[in-house]
């Protein structure tokens, strides 16, 4: 069976006070409740708090997530954050190719996938982005738009690798908007995304990757829709800034 994940991204969001009261929240839910087995949570902070979050996950349910990564392995990039960092900080997973990484800061498929390849060097699990903008929906063009990130962004990986994915369609029209995609829109890309591995890497690979929504993703509609047959979880911007909330939609499988 895939796994179910729920992934939350932070953003911009939080200071180290409050990220330690998130956290902490956070784990006294878990202790009070477990998670069914098939279901993994991963929290993704800022930098400046993965320390804390790994600290925190030693005796906790949950892995740990950064959001972004550079392209390079190291060396004179101010700023930036390798890859190799995160691994020797015990960060488990990283985001890759968000919507507002392409969006302001002009990150394309290229350069996810040289981000991909960095973090797979690195035993790291990328959380790979994809989706298109309202005015791409609107033209019908978002089989394209998501065909031509998958493509660009990873297909030059080997299966082996492939199947170290998560995938995240978040749809961009989606995000912070309170707009939700209908379940049947998710359905229909997140399978045509597996149809899409499986086409290139195989049916068994496509049947393990976990794919992810993305996008206005709430207590009050995660379980409808999670219960697509090709939805496997949520990355869960604004309603993982509230434990009660996160939680919720960690239980609606
Ligand atoms: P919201 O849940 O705030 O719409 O954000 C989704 C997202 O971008 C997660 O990466």
């Amino acid at each position: 069976m895939r796994k179910h994940i729920v992934a939350g991204n932070w953003k911009m969001n939080n200071t180290f006070d409050e990220a330690d009261e998130l956290i902490s929240n956070i784990l006294d839910a878990l202790e009070e409740k477990n998670l069914d087995r098939n279901t993994s949570m991963i929290i993704c902070p800022p930098f400046p708090f993965l320390e804390m979050a790994t600290d925190y996950a030693k005796d906790s349910y949950f892995e740990v997530g950064a959001q972004d990564v550079s392209t390079e392995e190291k060396g004179a990039y101010t700023g930036e954050v390798s890859a190799a960092m995160l691994k020797s900080m015990e960060v488990s997973y990283c985001i890759v190719g968000h919507s507002e990484r392409r969006q302001y800061h002009h990150e394309c498929n290229l350069m996810v996938a040289k981000k991909v390849d960095r973090l797979l060097e690195n035993g790291i699990r990328p959380i790979v982005c994809c989706g298109e903008r309202l005015e791409e929906r609107e033209a019908n063009k978002q089989f394209d738009v998501v065909k031509q990130q998958i493509e660009e962004g990873l297909f030059h990986l080997t299966a082996e690798q492939f199947k170290e994915l998560v995938i995240a369609y978040e749809p961009v029209w989606a995000i912070g908007t309170g707009k939700t995609a209908t379940p049947e829109q998710a359905q229909e890309i997140h399978a045509f995304i597996r149809n899409l591995i499986a086409e290139k890497y195989g049916k068994a690979v496509a049947d393990e990757i976990s794919i992810l929504y993305g996008g206005s993703c709430k207590p009050s509609n995660a379980k409808e829709i999670f219960s697509n047959p090709d939805v496997d979880g949520g990355l869960i911007g604004g309603a993982c800034l509230k434990a009660e909330d996160f939680m919720a939609i960690a239980f609606s499988f």
